[in-house]
């Protein structure tokens, strides 16, 4: 592995003699892998434990961390990120270190959380499976680029979460809606990723001096930003994936100066001859304030602009008569909205005002959309807490398994409905339309395994 001289150097600066010559002799070594597992089916986490020879990590009551040695599966010829059990709301792959930054985080009642930099989304996803039996709380998970905002939505979805809403906006966009709004926010920075060296040969080629000034500076514009939307006594959570100085220590300095009623609590490295994981540098900081009431409650009005009218609750009726056991227009603590020719079910407690003007690619539950007039029902209803409403199920074999997750049309008859939840290892995985003795098949195209 060839390295730039000058990142060596600022390497240098920061360990002792007998750290440097760690941090080198292990570049060459293999990365570290690991997955997070909800703890929802600890029969098939039993699986997946022997299947991926996982080796925990850490764990909480609501989802475990395992690492895995990604060359030996390899050799055998298993792939975590393309197992058949990967289509199922279980398990999400992330780097070990960088799961460390939640590691210790836990979910509070009536709690807003922002993840500003959210995509691919593992930190969004650990803050959700905390969130899940959490009351009155949701996460905003916002994404700047816009493709990457679509993967992120679409990994939020796969493990079935409904308690964000994920936006596609800058910083400043944010800062203008949220004045002193969210009880933590989460910066994990866009950085020179020079704790992605073993893992990436494009981090090695594209890392510069200039690099690390370049993102520095956007990170300060970040946190300067960050610091207006939280709420006194909030939380900030600083991370990286680098150890330039610039970025890390010196950006904390420079937040901690610029605004004083700001306390750093926690601050962290991570180097990869640590064997903990590949590098990460993280800092908790607390907004302090002696006199503010951090409970705030909103009053439900839905605005004008994601209003359903007659006909949107005719054929969202008409849909539920045959298919569910439940009315979503009955429900105490949710109501549908409508975004474009998207519905929405969203919590009660969420202030949709502050939603308006923003870029929203999901409001909390995608139920599904209107299409010329009919209600087609999202994937993301399949896995949500929605799954057990359905009138028809049907329990798949591994055969029939994996030619639902290839998009394969499936031979089966008699059910009483037209959409059918489909399960695997009694887990619901997706939704088919029964029509003429065949289950057609509504796996979303991006998701499918190809064979
Ligand atoms: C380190 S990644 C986030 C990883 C993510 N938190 C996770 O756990 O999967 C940083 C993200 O910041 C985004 N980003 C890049 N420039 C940005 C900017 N100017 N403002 C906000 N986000 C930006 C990138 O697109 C990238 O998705």
């Amino acid at each position: 592995m060839k390295l730039n001289n000058n990142f060596l150097k600022n390497i240098k600066e920061q360990l002792t003699e007998y750290e440097y010559n760690e941090f080198v002799s292990t570049l060459n070594l293999p990365s570290s892998h690991g997955m997070i597992l909800k703890n929802t089916n600890q029969e098939i986490n039993d699986i997946l434990i022997k299947r991926f020879n996982l080796e925990l990590f850490y764990k909480n009551n609501n989802y475990s961390y395992y690492k895995y040695d990604k060359q030996t599966l390899n050799a055998n010829n298993v792939n975590p990120g393309s197992d058949i059990l990967f289509h199922l709301p279980i398990y999400y792959i992330q780097e070990p270190s960088a799961s460390s930054v939640l590691k210790n985080t836990k979910s509070e009642e009536n709690e807003i959380i922002l993840d500003l930099c959210a995509s691919p989304g593992g930190k969004s996803i650990q803050i959700l499976c905390n969130m899940e039996k959490i009351n009155n709380s949701y996460l905003v998970s916002n994404e700047y680029d816009y493709n990457r905002c679509k993967t992120l939505s679409s990994n939020i979805e796969k493990m079935g979460f409904s308690k964000s809403i994920i936006t596609n906006n800058n910083s400043s966009d944010l800062k203008n809606t949220f004045f002193e709004f969210f009880d933590k926010i989460i910066i994990d920075a866009p950085c020179s990723g020079e704790g992605m060296f073993r893992k990436s040969e494009d981090a090695i080629n594209q890392w510069s001096l200039s690099l690390t000034e370049h993102c520095s500076e956007i990170q300060k514009k970040l946190l300067l930003d960050s610091y207006e939307m939280l709420k006194p006594n909030g939380i900030l959570i600083y991370s990286t994936c680098t150890y330039s100085k610039c970025e890390d220590e010196d950006n904390v300095d420079f937040i901690l100066k610029e605004k004083k009623d700001l306390e750093l609590i926690h601050i962290d490295k991570i180097y990869h001859y640590q064997g903990i994981g590949e590098g990460q540098f993280f800092s908790i900081i607390k907004k302090n304030s002696s006199s503010y009431n951090s409970t705030q409650k909103n009053k439900f009005i839905i605005p004008n602009k994601f209003k359903i009218h007659a006909e949107d609750e005719k054929i969202i009726k008409a849909f539920q008569k045959e298919n569910l056991n439940c009315d979503f227009f009955n429900m105490n603590d949710k109501t549908i909205i409508k975004n474009k020719n998207q519905y929405y079910l969203v919590y009660n407690y969420i202030d949709l005002n502050k939603y308006k003007n923003l870029n929203v690619l999901r409001f909390c539950l995608l139920i599904g959309e209107n299409f010329n007039g009919r209600f087609i029902p999202s994937h993301a209803m399949s896995r949500s807490y929605l799954s057990e409403n359905f009138i028809s199920t049907l329990e798949l074999n591994e055969i029939d398994f994996k030619k639902y997750i290839e998009g394969d049309i499936l031979d089966y008859s008699g059910f009483k409905s037209p959409y059918v939840l489909l399960k695997y290892l009694s887990t619901p995985i997706g939704i088919a339309k029964y029509s003429n003795n065949k289950l057609k098949n509504l796996y979303p195209k991006g998701l499918r395994k190809r064979p």
